[in-house]
């Protein structure tokens, strides 16, 4: 709610593919805020309960989700909206961690090219602080997005988690 408060990305957006959707948190937040007329579909590995007018799809999005599949549930218009809230479980040691947070955040600009709009789509996806999330930067740069990156009051300032925004349009702050 936060990011969105700041950047009004949801209600602006007509297909939104959200990941880490589970329980549903986020998804009821973009529910509340979307366009009438916008598709939604979510995707976690754990079931989410059904949510009235939102398509969910279970499933690893790095390994099992392709983006055909994606196209086949919501057809092949460009996603406008990629909001990635995936996090590995958390191990405790935090390299390994950070590289699970990293493969799924490279993961998820691999599906990108294919899935966003390349002019105007935004991507908005949790990371982890630290030296991995420059490889994570590199890749928005290499594929030709600029960057902002949030780290919403709501997050815990204990939290190693921070968000970060990225397209290739000019952001609007
Ligand atoms: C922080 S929780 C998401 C919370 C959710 N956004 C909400 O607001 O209720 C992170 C989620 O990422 C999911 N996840 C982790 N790796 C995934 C993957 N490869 N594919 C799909 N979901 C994944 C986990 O199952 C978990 O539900």
């Amino acid at each position: 709610m936060q990011i969105d408060e700041k950047y009004k990305f949801i209600a602006k957006s007509s297909y939104i593919l959200e990941l880490g959707a589970a329980p549903g948190g986020w998804t009821q937040v973009v529910k509340e805020r979307m366009a009438n007329n916008a598709k939604v579909l979510a995707c976690d590995l754990v079931e989410i309960q059904p949510i009235y007018n939102v398509t969910i799809l279970t499933g690893d999005f790095i390994t099992e989700i392709t983006p055909p599949k994606v196209e086949e549930l919501l057809g092949s218009d460009k996603v406008d909206l990629l909001l990635s809230d995936m996090a590995p479980a958390i191990s405790g040691n935090s390299i390994r961690d950070q590289a699970q947070m990293l493969e799924l955040g490279l993961g998820v600009l691999d599906k990108a090219r294919e899935l966003l709009n390349q002019d105007k789509g935004i991507l908005l996806t949790k990371m982890f602080q630290g030296s991995d999330l420059q490889e994570f930067i590199q890749g928005l740069r290499r594929d030709g997005y600029k960057h902002k990156i949030v780290k919403p009051l709501a997050s815990r300032s204990t939290s190693k988690e921070i968000y970060i925004i990225a397209s290739r349009k000019a952001l609007n702050t």
